[in-house]
């Protein structure tokens, strides 16, 4: 939620923050902001997305080579002009941005109010802003100590850049539960949410951990000191990212770019962990801990969204592969339900972005119970990757469509390795069973590709004749209920058309009411598992008119003989099924939202990461 961007050193600082902005533009795009120093301390701002930034901005003096900037999802006030990042202090010497939450900034405003403060804007930053210029004046500090001793005064997540009119070579950078990284290039410094912004200067980073003040200055080794004072070295960290993956390609959108990297994400989960030559496999964050797995009374996952859907997967992987018991917990209930949490239980945590605020909460719960927590991340040194006590990166690559799609079954992937492991450490499957699976496995990389190229034609008829539509139902029974759920999930946030997932056989107990002939209903319908008692679903559908879309294996009859439309998938082994019939339900929501005219990679009020409760 939120994208900063900042810059000092020799170079124009304006064409380095719009371009990051527009890189950061999926944390949100309600309203931007930049401020720029020269002979003076300029802010300006506008609602809307970065493109009308740039328009805003089009006559002004942009000249200055030190300056900040930002992309906002709102959540203190309306997404307004006056509201929009940066803000100034009073006197206007001072202009800071912000991600994150100042949840005692009320009491905060008040006491300022006492001292002779007026707002501009309904937000918690414009109070932080002007606390920091109070303090700085009131106990005569450098604005580094200003910034650090206002810090102690906060209750919230913040991850903030601050630029002074009186320090003008000098950037101060905090972070506590959002995310900032500090780029070090030859002569000059970026800082920015996350690396997609500067990784086109410089590989050089460092992330800034909780509670880290940094003092980044033109010219001068960075510094950097907690909020209470303590020196602490920088550590820096080489960028892997590939400049090439944070480009469209060709593509429309992100998001199409993404669903057709599949094939590729996939095997980059699998890769150097599944050695089916060897009959083996191996992932090096949690072999440390796979004793604790063994010993664990349950497994519990925690997510949100759509890696709360992987996690439903993961909990049939686990406990049909590997016979562990799993509970799958929305991060935002677990943490508010008091519950209970032993020494033995092995959390595992799963998030794209390694940002999602509900989840560092929960992990951080956990935690503090005595479990082990494990992490499945895509976003390497994220806050969840650091947080957790090992696990796994999911090596998707960026994905900037804020519908995830290579994340969803990048996790899937290495949520099916982890099980495989665990089933093999345990004696779980015979070995016979346990090689027929890995080879299954290893093939999913190609048949991912294959189904992108035979649900091609049928998918885009669909997406034609559903595209008006008010609701849709999506039905699937064992492992394809995460995919009901995904599926519908992937609709509703891009498409703006109300969708419900369901288990097909909850169906009769609600939902059927729904049935008549203007509804379409996606079947997730292939051939192993329940597939019986889903074709008596579709049966009980068709009999109320309803209009049937089904998801089926290559060669499938006899649902073809009931259906209304047919999308084929190639067979595969029942466990592995979800990676493959996802695959058609992300491509009918973006055709669709096409159609529809939707902002496709940017949804309307949604975010890529939420860093805020
Ligand atoms: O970054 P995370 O995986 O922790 O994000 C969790 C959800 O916010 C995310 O999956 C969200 O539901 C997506 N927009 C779904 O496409």
């Amino acid at each position: 939620m939120c994208g900063i961007v900042a810059y000092v050193g020799p170079k124009q600082a304006y064409p380095i923050l719009i371009n990051g902005l527009k890189k950061l533009e999926y944390r949100g795009y309600d309203s931007a902001g930049i401020a720029l120093l020269n002979s003076s301390l300029n802010v300006y701002k506008t609602k809307g997305k970065v493109s009308e930034l740039e328009n805003f901005v089009k006559d002004v003096d942009l000249r200055g080579t030190i300056g900040i900037a930002h992309t906002r999802w709102a959540t203190h006030g309306e997404p307004n002009q006056a509201n929009a990042h940066p803000h100034y202090s009073q006197s206007r010497e001072i202009a800071l941005i912000h991600n994150g939450i100042i949840e005692n900034y009320g009491l905060l405003r008040k006491e300022l109010e006492t001292r002779g403060y007026t707002f501009q804007s309904t937000t918690d930053t414009e109070v932080l802003t002007n606390l920091i210029e109070d303090i700085k004046n009131n106990e005569h500090v450098s604005l580094f100590d200003a910034v650090r001793i206002a810090l102690n005064q906060v209750i919230g997540a913040y991850a903030i850049v601050v630029i002074s009119y009186d320090d003008p070579d000098t950037l101060i950078a905090a972070r506590k539960g959002s995310p900032l990284v500090i780029g070090i290039g030859k002569d000059d410094y970026y800082v920015a949410s996350d690396a997609t912004p500067i990784i086109e200067y410089t590989k050089n980073v460092v992330y800034l951990d909780d509670e880290e003040v940094a003092l980044i200055q033109r010219s001068s080794d960075l510094k950097i000191k907690t909020i209470r004072n303590q020196e602490k070295t920088p550590y820096v960290q080489q960028l892997e990212m590939n400049l090439t993956a944070l480009e469209k390609g060709g593509y429309e959108h992100f998001m199409l770019k993404e669903i057709y990297e599949q094939p590729f994400s996939i095997k980059d989960s699998m890769r150097g962990r599944l050695h089916t030559e060897l009959g083996t496999v191996s992932l090096g964050g949690i072999v440390d801990f796979e004793p604790k797995i063994l010993a664990a009374s349950r497994i519990i996952i925690v997510a949100c969204g759509t890696s709360w859907h992987a996690g439903l997967v993961g909990e049939y992987l686990f406990e049909d592969l590997a016979r562990i018991p799993v509970e799958v917990e929305y991060a935002s209930e677990f943490r508010y339900r008091n519950p209970v949490i032993n020494e033995s239980d092995v959390v595992i945590a799963i998030s794209q972005s390694g940002e999602t605020a509900d989840t560092l909460a929960a992990i951080e719960l956990a935690k503090s119970k005595g479990a082990t927590i494990l992490g499945i991340c895509n976003v390497v040194g994220s806050s969840i990757a650091r947080a957790t006590h090992g696990g796994s990166y999911t090596h998707a690559g960026p994905e900037i469509g804020v519908a995830s799609t290579k994340a969803f079954t990048a996790q899937v992937t290495l949520l099916t390795l982890m099980a495989l492991r665990m089933a093999s450490l345990k004696g779980t499957l015979s070995r016979t069973r346990y090689m027929q699976i890995l080879h299954a496995l290893e093939l999913i990389p190609e048949k991912v590709a294959q189904t992108l190229i035979l649900s091609k034609k049928t998918v885009y008829e669909v997406a034609e004749k559903f595209k008006d539509v008010r609701n849709f139902l999506y039905l699937g029974r064992g492992y394809n209920f995460p995919v009901a759920l995904e599926g519908a999930l992937k609709l509703k946030e891009i498409s703006y058309i109300h969708a419900e997932g369901y288990p097909a056989a909850e169906m009769k107990h609600g939902p059927i009411a729904l049935i008549d002939e203007d509804m379409p209903v996606v079947f997730i319908a292939t051939n192993k598992g329940t597939y019986d008692k889903v074709v008596s679903n579709i049966q009980e559908v068709k009999a109320r008119k309803g209009q049937v879309i089904a998801i089926v294996t290559e060669g499938d009859t006899i649902v073809k003989g009931m259906a209304d439309y047919i999308i084929e998938i190639p067979e595969t082994e029942e466990m592995l099924v979800p990676l493959l019939a996802t695959i058609p339900l992300q491509k009918l929501s973006y055709h669709i939202a096409v159609m529809r005219g939707c902002n496709v990679d940017q949804p309307r009020n949604l975010a890529k990461s939420v860093t805020v409760e």
